[in-house]
């Protein structure tokens, strides 16, 4: 089986109709629809317009993370699911402010994902995503200080990120917010360049982004093209969703290898696969038949993954040695 590794995904959005129904079984939580209905709620029209309507596809799979048994089960089942696909290490986020529906502080909520995480069998990390909106902004300074508290170098809370609707919201309007972090010593990614374009980039690694969330919109400008190269900044581009949500219109044009060319460190994600209906492995074929991404580029962009992953320098160590035994046909 071929190797993954997934450094951008979402948890709300990894819910497929199996994981939906288990989650809701689990709390007594009833689904009356058969499973194609199921299907249709839980992923994205194929006219979707826009991010901010893609964003509209959360609700079902948000509701069923509103417990700790719930969210605990939902980061173990999505993890198993993951490892079964060939995912060797991914980076799961979640809004903690998002799961306190039904009473959970986000600080329970971190702790119940934190407890799936333990019983999954899948080597995976956490990162904690503010939201971009208006009057959350207490939410988002709890979920920086959880970030603070639980931040570990591996096997747990990694890092934190900044999701939501880009294009309402201003990547500028966290400027303080980032400040914030980076004094705390919490390394972050940015959802940027995604329904934005060039200046939320440019303000990301203002505020000292590690990582940009999408970055398609990089192409742009010449000059945030150097200097992510420049500081080894990672692009998660997930070109499913950008396609879905139109952050690009042309995808037979979509910069992922001319971006590899020009020696941006540039990895291939998932974003939310469940809403999306599609897996890892598809966003690989989904490169080599639009694009024509060879077996030696892929191994670039796995090698990418690997040194922009929030982790320590043995996991890397370890995943460099295991994507060279698949390379050798040892797996
Ligand atoms: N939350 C889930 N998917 C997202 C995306 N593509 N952009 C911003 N926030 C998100
Ligand atoms: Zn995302």
């Amino acid at each position: 089986m071929n190797k993954y590794i997934d450094l951008h995904l979402h948890l709300d959005g990894v819910v497929t109709v199996g994981i939906a129904r288990a989650l809701a079984e689990l709390q007594g939580i009833e689904l009356p629809m058969d499973d194609g209905q199921l299907e249709r709620l839980l992923t994205v029209p194929e006219d979707c317009s826009d991010l901010n309507e893609f964003l509209k596809c959360f609700g079902l799979p948000l509701s069923l993370m509103q417990t700790h048994e719930g969210l605990c089960e939902a980061v173990r089942l999505v993890g198993d699911s993951m490892a079964e696909q060939g995912i060797i290490y991914a980076e799961i986020r979640f809004a903690p402010q998002l799961h306190t529906d039904k009473g959970l502080t986000q600080e329970a909520a971190v702790r119940a994902a934190l407890e799936g995480l333990g019983r999954t069998k899948l080597k995976a990390n956490l990162i904690l995503c503010a939201m971009r909106g208006d009057g959350n902004e207490d939410k988002n300074e709890e979920t920086l200080r959880l970030a603070q508290k639980y931040l570990v170098k591996d096997g747990g809370v990694v890092a934190l990120d900044l999701a939501g609707a880009e294009g309402l919201f201003p990547t500028e309007k966290y400027r303080e917010f980032f400040a914030k972090a980076q004094a705390c010593g919490v390394p972050f990614t940015i959802h940027a360049g995604e329904a934005d374009g060039a200046q939320s980039i440019r303000a990301a690694l203002e505020f000292g982004a590690a990582r940009l969330g999408h970055g398609v919109r990089i192409i742009e400008d010449d000059e945030l093209i150097e200097l992510v190269k420049e500081r080894g900044v990672a692009l998660e581009m997930c070109p499913t969703s950008n396609r879905q949500t139109h952050a690009v219109e042309n995808m037979s044009a979509y910069p992922l290898i001319s971006l590899l060319e020009r020696g941006v460190p540039v990895t291939l994600n998932t974003d939310d696969p469940g809403i999306e209906g599609i897996d890892i492995a598809h966003e690989y074929r989904y490169m080599e038949s639009l694009l024509g991404l060879d077996e030696v580029q892929e191994r670039a962009i796995l090698k990418n993954a690997v040194k922009a992953a929030f982790t320590t320098d043995e996991v890397k160590v370890q995943l460099m040695r295991e994507l060279c035994n698949e390379n050798m046909g040892e797996a």
